[in-house]
């Protein structure tokens, strides 16, 4: 019998919140394919080996057709061994009153062994999606211990941000759901300085396409209140449950590893945390948010021609230099 092809797929911080919500929809089939066998690699720390053992459990008693092993480790060279896909998730959330960045101190050398676990043990061709925060600079540190991996194989999760926004929108046109609004474009960091921008975006209803600003017909609530709710959408959450956005940014890992996997629909962008070209001024190699489209092959591309205005490109050079800074504060961090 030929061997079957089995997606190796390692999520770290699999003990924690996001991973609860995220590990069944990965071994159901909803990413990769409702035909595609995976092994599950969990890793988080020696602490919580209890914890994720008991993860393990709930997965063996959920009788998936499709999950054909669960390794749980605490150990990197265990963990990252021929992965081909990891999903960096493993990092401390912040609390009430915290701005992503004060996690940079705690958070950045996690990134940078696990760069350097990716660069020794992981398939060439892995993908790699960071999610703890300051997800951005983690995944820049990760790249950087990496070189033997190519710069367009790591991503940062700006997805969850995308799913804001189109819900944001949805909400205020009548009879118009989250699914409807497309072209909707995350800039820069995933932080309180990301820039949601709808100057492009539209509503497709009925086979009839309006511009979002034309529906909302309201350019002040575009401008004020629609971006900061978006902006400060996480620390709204942390303040409401005293925890961290855990379901919905599963979800939104989910979004984004299906159409990295498989592509993106025709004439559709998704925004994706990615390794800066210098597209629209962006400080080359930078990883900032941008609106891409995916091929077939799982390659990424910058949509790139958009008509960028004086308000946008002021709030598009804000999160950049905020990056720049996170930057500077990381290297010096990781330096030994
Ligand atoms: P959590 O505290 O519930 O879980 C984190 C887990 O990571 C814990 O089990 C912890 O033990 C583990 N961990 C810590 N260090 C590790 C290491 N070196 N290797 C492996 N595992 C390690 O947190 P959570 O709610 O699951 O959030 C995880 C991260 O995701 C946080 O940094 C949070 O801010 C971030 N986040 C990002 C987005 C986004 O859109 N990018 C959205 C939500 C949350
Ligand atoms: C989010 O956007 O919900 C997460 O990044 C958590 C946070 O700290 O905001």
């Amino acid at each position: 019998m030929a061997s079957e092809e089995v997606i190796t797929v390692l999520v770290t911080g699999a003990a924690g919140q996001i991973a609860y919500s995220l590990l069944l929809p990965i071994a159901k089939g909803d990413v990769f394919g409702r035909d595609k066998p995976v092994k599950l690699v969990l890793l988080d720390i020696t602490p919580m080996m209890a914890v994720l053992n008991g993860v393990v459990m709930e997965l063996t008693d959920c009788a998936l057709p499709l999950l054909r092993e669960v390794v749980a480790t605490d150990d990197e060279s265990v963990a990252f061994k021929d992965v081909d896909v990891a999903l960096l998730v493993g990092a401390m959330p912040r609390r009430e009153g915290m701005e992503r960045k004060d996690l940079l101190a705690a958070n950045v050398k996690i990134f940078k062994s696990q760069g350097l676990a990716l660069d020794k043990f992981a398939k060439k061709t892995v993908k790699v999606v960071v999610v703890g925060n300051p997800a951005n600079t983690n995944c820049f540190v990760c790249a950087k211990f990496a070189p033997s991996i190519p710069r367009e194989n790591f991503s940062c999760l700006t997805r969850l941000d995308q799913s804001r926004a189109q819900a944001q929108i949805a909400a205020r046109v009548e009879g118009v759901a989250a699914q409807d609004v497309s072209r909707v474009v995350i800039w820069g960091n995933h932080s309180s300085t990301q820039y949601p921008d709808v100057r492009h975006a539209v509503i497709s209803k009925d086979g009839q396409q309006i511009g979002v600003q034309d529906a909302v017909k309201d350019d002040s609530w575009l401008k004020n209140e629609f971006i900061k709710t978006v902006q400060t959408r996480g620390a709204a959450v942390i303040k409401a449950r005293k925890l961290s956005s855990a379901m919905s940014a599963a979800n939104a890992i989910c979004d984004h590893m299906r159409d990295w996997w498989h592509g993106t629909p025709e004439g559709k962008w998704v925004s994706m945390g990615v390794s800066s070209s210098g597209a629209y001024g962006i400080e080359p190699e930078l990883i900032y948010s941008f609106p891409v489209t995916i091929d077939k092959g799982r390659n990424w591309k910058i949509v790139e021609g958009l008509p960028i205005d004086d308000f946008s490109r002021d709030k598009m050079d804000k999160t950049m230099k905020e990056l720049q800074e996170e930057r500077s504060t990381a290297l010096e961090t990781v330096k030994d």
